[in-house]
Parts: structure tokens; C-alpha cells; sequence
């Protein structure tokens, strides 16, 4: 010791204190208490060892990358965004951030970080992926929250144990059957029609008419029957003189479909007079297409259906209402495109003075077939989708793909720019498993890039619920998980089972 110590000589403290002084001693770093972290050990790249331990006898093969996190986006497009607030429905996991996914169109509206503008939910995909399966689950999820579900027209009859689960016994409407819808209903603007003032019973006036003249060009439209001006006129006039609009009525009288036909079809002098026709000959003659169109749908599709006063009375309270269509199914896509243009109309009548806070799930279950039935069809839809921002109406489409909706007319005409138009109109868009070739059309019709495009037609054509959730630009991969009596509620494979979940 005395060897070493004269070896390596004093230091300072020993020098220090042979004169007296104690240097402080410095104080030992506290010993840190080691930080486990989530992963309590390493695991090999090989994956760890032991039998079904998932051990790989070869590594798997690392490519590195480096780069911003400006870059990453563009090499990696459908790297997981921002999430959602967790408000409204739960719907199910999103796999790309690995919580929970929320589905709510108006609170994503409200808020201005999500770039979403319009509530409107087009949903797409194959047959049988769960499209209508994800509707209902939304709107069950939703009741909760207040809102009331409107199903314009279930062509299946796929809405109705949802329905009774809820205990409303759904509408049936078909031929034979005593259900009457009147497309040409007043609606609620029509209450209190002698109070009014006249600036208020002007503007309701202008709405009323404004709807019943969609739905007529729509349905006369349907016939390949153009509908321009001196149409417009004698629809416009008759309905006033029906109405006794013209007259100055204090109540107004409810038209139907074949009242307008026949007032066209035999016209009083008055109708002639207003639409400034020479005589009663000249007015037939102007009007013969648009007569022959209307007769034929009052004869044909809507005969026995949509011809007569409403006579459900609908609870605009029940927490879902829904109109069963599926009686109509042989007589044909057309008849069942004409009966939810007619559907179309009447529910939009019936939303015309919605109190702030009523709000409404408004679900079109095979829109395509309305959509088929031409441009003027596909314009009453697409007024409506553009009201639902000011109604607070959730409106949802489904529909196979998006060629579905412009099957209307040739490439470069008026229906298929209006259907392109519609897509733009639903700011959320639920893409459901597809096929190859769809998934290039989803490519080129909502700009999906192909990552996106071979979660369409990859992953979520894998197990039903899945699908790509498009909320403005947003991109989310969401699995919807059903509850057991949502299951049961939501089975739609009786037909080919032969019996009920
Ligand atoms: N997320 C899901 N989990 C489990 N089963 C589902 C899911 N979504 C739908 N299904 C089932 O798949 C079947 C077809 O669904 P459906 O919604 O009718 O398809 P689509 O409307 O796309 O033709 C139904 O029996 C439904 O219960
Ligand atoms: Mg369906």
C-alpha cells in the first residue's frame, strides 16, 4: 500500500489536509431505477426461440429506408392520418392506428379540422360484402344520439326486422296492397295554408311547386319524354288551377298524378287560356307527348300505388320509418326506379319544415336504379343531397360501384356528369371488397391511389365489414364489428341458407 501510495504520489486532498482542510466530497450520482420500457426484452430477428414460438429458420429480409417525414406520405400513401374524434356511432377498429372508429357525418361537418363539408355517406361494393349491414348498425348506433332513420324505399324488405326490433311495423307498398304514398303531397308546408300572409303562403308556394315540377320532369323524363318549357308551363299551370292555387283558395286541395293527367288531357278553357294557347286543339297538340307519358305511368307503374292520397299515416317521431318495395320486384327496375322517384319526393315533402335538432338518417338502399332511370331521376336526387347540409340529414347511398350510377346515359352526357357530380357531393365515401377491374375504376372515378385501390380489392374483399373508410381525404381501414343481435338483425342470407341467422 505505502508502495503504491508513494508511487502515484499525494493528490490534492490528501495535500490539502495535512494543512487543515476537508475538501466537500462529491455526492454519488443517485442510481437510476432502469426504465423497463413496454418491451421487457429484446426479441431476436429470428423471433424467439421454442417450439410454435413463431421462430423463422431464415430472417426475414429488411429493406431500409431512409427518409423525411415530408417524403414518407409519398412512398407510403396510406400511412395511418390523424384520427377522428370519438364521437357519434362506434363502429368498429380502425387497423391503421388500431383503436376504435367513430362514424359521425355532421359532428365531422362542425368541426373544422375534418375536411368534410357535406354529411352524405356513398357507400360501394360487391353484393353481399355488407354494405346495408353497416347502414343499419350506423343507424341503430346513432339512435342514441337522437337521430331518426328514414328508409326511402327497401327494395328487399331487408329493413323490416330492424324495424320491428325497434317496434315500428314498416310500410308495405305494392300492387293490391291498401298502402297509398301521394308523391305530389303538400307535406307539412301545406298546414295552416289560410293563416299564411301572403309573402309566407308566396314562398312556400315557390317551394311546393319547385318539388312537385322535379318529381313530374323526373317521371316524365323516365319515358324518354323531353320535358323543356311548354312542359313546364302546362304542368305549372295545371297544378296551380288544380291546387286552386290560381283562385286564390284559402285551403289548397292535395293533387294526385292522374288529376294532373286529366286535367291535362281534357283541359278546361282556364288551363288553355293560362298557358296561352289559341284553342283547346292547340293545346293537345303542344302537349301530346307529355300527356301519352304521364297516362302510360298512371296506367302502368304507378297504377294502384302511387295514384291516390297518402294513406299510411307516418310517425314522423318512431325512431325509423321504412317503405317495403319489394312486391314491386316483378314488375320490373323501372317500375321499382319510378316508385323511389316518387318516394323521393314525398320524403323530401316531409322534411321541408324540419325543426333545428330533428335529425334524420335518410338511407337510399340501391340508389343505381333510380339512378338508371335517366337525368332527370338523377337531378331529384342530387337536389336533395344538396339540401342536407341546411335539413342536418345524414343522407346515404349505397350502390355496387360508381359506373352503377352512370349507366344513366352515354359517356359524354348530361346523366353522367350529374352522377360524377353526385360522388362529389358525399365528402364520406365507404369503399366496401371489390374486383379487380372495379378497383380501377374506383382508381379513376374518386382518385384512390393504387394502395388504397389494393385495400379495395385485396384486403377488404377478405371478410365482410371490411372497408376503406374515405372521410374527406382522409383514408381510414376499418373493420365494422356486429353484435350479436346486430348479426341476427342484419342477416340477409335467408334466401340462400334457407332460414333466418
Ligand atoms: N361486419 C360484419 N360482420 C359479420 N357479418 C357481417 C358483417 N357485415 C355483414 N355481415 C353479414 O353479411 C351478410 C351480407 O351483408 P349485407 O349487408 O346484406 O351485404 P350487402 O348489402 O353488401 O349486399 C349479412 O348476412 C350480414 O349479416
Ligand atoms: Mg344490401
Amino acid at each position: 500500500m505505502i508502495r503504491r501510495a508513494a508511487r502515484s504520489g499525494r493528490d490534492v486532498a490528501v495535500l490539502l489536509d495535512d494543512f487543515g482542510h476537508r475538501l466537500p466530497a462529491v455526492p454519488a450520482p443517485p442510481r437510476a431505477a432502469r426504465d423497463r420500457g413496454p418491451f421487457a426484452e429484446l426479441v431476436p430477428r429470428r423471433g424467439p426461440r421454442g417450439c410454435g414460438r413463431g421462430r423463422a429458420a431464415t430472417p426475414a429480409p429488411l429493406s431500409v429506408w431512409r427518409m423525411t417525414s415530408e417524403q414518407a406520405p409519398v412512398v407510403w400513401p396510406l400511412i395511418a392520418t390523424s384520427g377522428l374524434p370519438p364521437t357519434g356511432a362506434q363502429m368498429g377498429i380502425d387497423l391503421l392506428s388500431g383503436g376504435a372508429f367513430y362514424c359521425d357525418p355532421v359532428g365531422w361537418v362542425t368541426d373544422e379540422a375534418i375536411p368534410v363539408t357535406n354529411p352524405n355517406v356513398v357507400v360501394f361494393g360487391k353484393p353481399g360484402r355488407g354494405k346495408s349491414a353497416t347502414v343499419k348498425a350506423f343507424a341503430l348506433r346513432m339512435l342514441g344520439y337522437g337521430y331518426r332513420t328514414l328508409v326511402l324505399g327497401d327494395t328487399k324488405d331487408e329493413y323490416e326486422p330492424l324495424c320491428r326490433a325497434l317496434g315500428v311495423e314498416p310500410f308495405v307498398v305494392g300492387p293490391g296492397l291498401p298502402a297509398r304514398v301521394n308523391p305530389l303531397a303538400f307535406g307539412p308546408l301545406g298546414h295552416g295554408w289560410d293563416a299564411l300572409d301572403a309573402a309566407e303562403a308566396r314562398r312556400r308556394e315557390a317551394v311546393v311547386f319547385a318539388r312537385w315540377l322535379v318529381l313530374i320532369r323526373g317521371l316524365v323524363g323516365s319515358q324518354a319524354v323531353p320535358f323543356g318549357p311548354v312542359e313546364e308551363t302546362a304542368v305549372g299551370e295545371a297544378l296551380r288551377l288544380l291546387t286552386g292555387y290560381r283562385t286564390a283558395a284559402t285551403r289548397l286541395t292535395e293533387p294526385t298524378i292522374p288529376r294532373l293527367w286529366r286535367a291535362l288531357d281534357e283541359p278546361p278553357d282556364e288551363l288553355v287560356a293560362c298557358c296561352r294557347y289559341a284553342d283547346r286543339r292547340h293545346f293537345l297538340d303542344a302537349t301530346r307527348l307529355l300527356r301519352d307519358a304521364l297516362g302510360a305511368l298512371v296506367k302502368g307503374s304507378l297504377a294502384g300505388l302511387f295514384d291516390d292520397h297518402t294513406t299510411v299515416a307516418v310517425d314522423w317521431r318512431a325512431p325509423i320509418q321504412s317503405l317495403s318495395l319489394s312486391r314491386l320486384e316483378p314488375l320490373g327496375d323501372s317500375a321499382v326506379g319510378i316508385a323511389l322517384t316518387c318516394l323521393n319526393s314525398w320524403g323530401q315533402a316531409m322534411r321541408e319544415i324540419a325543426d333545428p335538432g330533428d335529425l334524420r338518417i335518410v338511407i337510399r338502399d340501391e340508389t343505381w336504379r333510380q339512378m338508371r332511370l335517366g337525368p332527370e331521376a338523377m337531378k331529384s336526387l342530387d337536389a336533395n343531397l344538396r339540401l342536407s347540409r341546411r335539413d342536418a340529414d345524414v343522407q346515404m347511398l349505397l350502390a355496387h360501384k360508381p359506373s352503377d350510377m352512370l349507366t344513366a346515359g352515354d359517356a359524354a352526357s348530361q346523366a353522367v356528369a350529374i352522377a360524377r357530380d353526385l360522388l362529389h357531393l358525399c365528402d364520406v365515401k365507404v369503399l366496401h371488397g371489390q374486383d379487380q377491374a372495379v378497383g380501377d375504376e374506383l382508381g379513376a372515378s374518386l382518385g384512390l391511389t393504387p394502395i388504397a385501390q389494393r385495400v379495395v380489392t385485396g384486403w377488404a374483399v377478405a371478410g365482410k365489414g371490411r372497408a376503406l373508410w374515405l372521410v374527406g381525404d382522409r383514408a381510414f381501414q376499418v373493420q365494422t364489428v356486429l353484435t350479436a343481435p346486430e348479426l341476427r338483425l342484419t342477416y340477409t342470407n335467408e334466401a340462400l341458407t334457407g332460414g333466418p341467422a
